[in-house]
């Protein structure tokens, strides 16, 4: 017998996943077996089996000391703080020591838009895409401070060669290609309820992306740091694809992370009250973190200042700057794993394609911000929710395209 396939029949009936050979059998070509042997090797099964133990463990935050965590408001900086920073910040962007980082791995499912987020027409009059308005504030930097900022996407194995094409078919939006680049980030397979590895369509090993906070190792694997020290990069600007007001490229933030000698960065802005379903920036145990709405106590979040704010008020908007430095560490790191119960398509035991209108698979990921603890402190700057947050997650009502374009086009009509 192939020396591979008893290699691979071994690790199955060992980790429980025989299941798995069935789909093997099924397959019709040769090319299609091999593949199916080769990712089998490629699976961590002790990672597998850990994360499926997981599922059922509930998190405890009782015995961890949560603490609001110290802010700088940037809209009420003194004209010399202001101009400090600013004046430190823009001597590393002119000196080509940024870089930006876009994370367009995700499926945007709430969104439903066929193609990558990053390709959604915002419907606009100019019908930019998402991706496009995002290059929009790159060429504004590139005008105001003469200097081409090198532009990393993360894609994943999904929606890689969509964005590459769409990218090329839009001849990079007037942004030159060699400071484009695109890397893919890391993926993991996805779980039935007994904890058994699930097959896609093809009958291949159903796998999902795993989570932006899987940016750091991949980052390392696929050679962006490499890149990014060899072209000089000190800081890069990591945020998410989706907030079409997000300002990449701000020399406030880089100024205040380089005056508080810290590794990284964060924007904040005010939660809209204490029921408002966003992460708020906070320290743990004396780290920097970030609590979710679900794991933060309603007593928690609805406490308030002398001043009558929020105690728990910056909210986490995925706008981090990152010292190379700190990304290398925390990409030879292992990050926590969240779980999260999906639709998901697969090919059942007799072969069918079934298409589940419940959830019925595990899915895995690491959120960037669990990052934050492995810090010893980080400078988070608050900005205005008008000024750098419409974010695209749903079809429609909050958060959703209409909102988003309302808001992209009220602060454009105010900062002409
Ligand atoms: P979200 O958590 O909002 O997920 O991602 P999403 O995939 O865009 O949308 P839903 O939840 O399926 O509707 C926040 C940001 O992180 C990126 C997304 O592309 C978005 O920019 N992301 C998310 C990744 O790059 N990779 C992932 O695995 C997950």
């Amino acid at each position: 017998m192939d020396e591979k396939l008893k290699k691979v029949e071994q690790i199955l009936q060992k980790y429980g996943q025989e299941q798995l050979l069935d789909g093997y059998n099924r397959l019709p070509g040769e090319k299609e077996k091999q593949d199916f042997l080769n990712s089998v090797l490629t699976v961590d099964f002790n990672q597998i089996e850990k994360l499926y133990n997981s599922c059922k463990e509930a998190k405890d935050f009782s015995k961890s000391k949560i603490e609001p965590i110290d802010f700088v408001d940037k809209s009420k900086l003194s004209k010399e703080q202001y101009e400090k920073y600013e004046k430190i910040g823009l001597e590393k962007i002119k000196a080509g020591k940024l870089a930006v980082v876009t994370m367009a791995g995700g499926q945007g499912t709430r969104l439903g838009h066929t193609g990558p987020k990053g390709t959604y027409d915002l419907g606009l009059d100019t019908h930019k895409s998402i991706f496009e308005i995002l290059c929009d504030t790159l060429k504004e930097a590139r005008d105001k401070y003469k200097v081409d900022i090198p532009w990393y996407i993360m894609t994943s194995d999904e929606n890689n060669e969509e964005t590459e094409t769409f990218f090329k078919e839009h001849n990079f939006f007037g942004y030159p290609e060699k400071c484009v680049t695109f890397f893919k980030q890391g993926k993991l397979p996805m779980l039935d309820t007994n904890g058994k590895i699930i097959l896609n369509e093809k009958g291949q090993i159903k796998e999902a992306a795993d989570g932006h906070g899987g940016i750091f190792q991949s980052m390392l694997k696929d050679g962006v740091t490499f890149d990014m020290k060899a072209r000089g990069i000190e800081w890069a600007f990591i945020g998410g694809v989706d907030n079409v007001l997000v300002k990449m490229v701000d020399p406030v933030l880089i100024g205040l992370a380089e005056d508080k000698h810290v590794l990284a960065a964060g924007k904040s802005i005010v939660k809209a009250g204490p029921k408002e379903k966003v992460g708020v920036f906070c320290k743990k145990d004396g780290k920097p973190s970030v609590i979710e709405y679900s794991e933060i106590s309603e007593e928690m979040a609805a406490e308030t200042t002398e001043s009558g704010e929020l105690k728990f008020a910056e909210s986490h908007i995925l706008c981090n700057l990152f010292n190379i430095e700190a990304i290398e560490k925390i990409g030879k790191m292992e990050l926590p794993y969240h779980v999260a119960f999906k639709k998901a398509k697969y090919l059942n035991r007799d072969g069918e394609i079934v298409s589940p209108t419940e959830p019925n698979a595990y899915k895995f990921e690491a959120f960037l911000f669990d990052a934050f603890e492995s810090m010893d402190d980080m400078a988070i700057l608050r900005v205005k929710r008008e000024d750098e947050f419409a974010p695209v997650k749903n079809a429609e009502g909050v958060d959703s395209p209409e909102t988003a374009r309302k808001l992209y086009i009220d602060f454009h009509s105010k900062n002409k």
